[in-house]
C-alpha cells in the first residue's frame, strides 16, 4: 500500500478520494447552511443535531484528515512535477489546449485554504471554544449559531470574502470534479461528456448556494 502511495498514480488517486469525499461534504455543509435562510429556529437545531449525531460526529476526524491529504499530496504533487518538468523540450502553451482553472487548481486551493482557516477561526473554533449563547427549545438548550453567523454576514468586507471564497471553490470543481473521476479510470467517451456537465451544474449550484447566504442576510440588514 505504502508503496502504490509512493508512486504518483498512487497519491493522484489519493487526490481524487479525498477530493470527492470533499465534495460531498460541501453538499451536506451547503444543505444544512441553506436553513438559515429558513430561520434562527430551523438553523440552531440543524446545527444542534449536526454537533450531536454521533455518525457526523464520527465523520468530523475523517474530514480534517480528508483536508488534510489532500493538501499534502497536491503540494508534493506540484512542487515535484515543477521540478520534474524537462526544459530542453519545445514549450508547449497550456493556455490553447486546457481551461484556466485547470492551469490554476493549485493557486485556487491556496486561496480557498486561506479562506477555510479564516472561515473555522471566525465559526467553527468559536462554536467549540468560545463563548456562546444558548436558546431553550422544547426542553433542550440549544447554541445560538444563527446569532453568530447572521452577525458576521451584516458586515459588507466579511460578505465579499464570503463571495469570493465561493467563487475560488466553483471554479476549483470545475476542473477538479471530472478531474477526480479521469484519475480514477471513469472517465469514458459516454460518461465524459455527463460528467463534465454534472460537474459545472455541481460547481454552479455552489457557489451560488455558498454566494447567496451571506449576501442574503446583508441586503436584509441594508433594507431592514
Ligand atoms: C455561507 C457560507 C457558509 C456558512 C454559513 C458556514 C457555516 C459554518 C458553521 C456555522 C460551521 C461550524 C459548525 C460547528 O462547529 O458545528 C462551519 C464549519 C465548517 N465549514 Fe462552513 N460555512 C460556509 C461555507 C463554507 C465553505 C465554502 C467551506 C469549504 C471551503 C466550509 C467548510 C467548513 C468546514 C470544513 C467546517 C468544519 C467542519 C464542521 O464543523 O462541519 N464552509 N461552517
Amino acid at each position: 500500500m505504502s508503496s502504490f502511495i509512493n508512486t504518483s498514480i498512487g497519491k493522484k488517486f489519493l487526490i481524487s478520494i479525498t477530493g470527492l469525499f470533499l465534495i460531498s461534504f460541501l453538499a451536506v455543509h451547503l444543505t444544512g447552511n441553506l436553513f438559515l435562510l429558513a430561520g434562527q429556529e430551523s438553523f440552531n437545531l440543524v446545527a444542534h443535531f449536526m454537533a450531536t449525531d454521533r455518525v457526523i460526529s464520527f465523520m468530523e476526524p475523517l474530514l480534517a484528515v480528508g483536508f488534510l491529504l489532500h493538501i499534502v499530496f497536491t503540494a508534493y504533487l506540484t512542487i515535484t512535477n515543477q521540478f520534474k518538468r524537462p526544459q530542453k523540450f519545445a514549450k508547449v502553451d497550456h493556455r490553447q489546449t486546457s481551461s484556466w482553472p485547470s492551469q490554476n487548481m493549485f493557486v485556487l486551493g491556496g486561496l480557498i485554504f486561506i479562506f477555510l482557516v479564516l472561515h473555522l477561526s471566525n465559526f467553527w473554533y468559536q462554536m467549540q471554544f468560545g463563548e456562546m449563547d444558548y436558546i431553550l427549545y422544547g426542553d433542550i438548550w440549544v447554541q445560538d449559531a444563527y446569532s453568530l453567523v447572521t452577525g458576521k454576514f451584516i458586515i459588507w468586507w466579511y460578505v465579499l470574502i464570503y463571495v469570493a471564497g465561493a467563487v475560488f471553490l466553483g471554479l476549483h470543481l470545475l476542473h477538479g470534479f471530472k478531474s477526480a473521476f479521469f484519475s480514477l479510470g471513469l472517465y469514458n467517451k459516454v460518461w465524459g461528456g455527463r460528467l463534465m456537465l454534472i460537474g459545472a451544474i455541481y460547481s454552479i449550484i455552489i457557489t451560488v448556494g455558498f454566494s447567496l447566504i451571506p449576501v442574503y442576510f446583508l441586503i436584509g440588514h441594508l433594507t431592514g
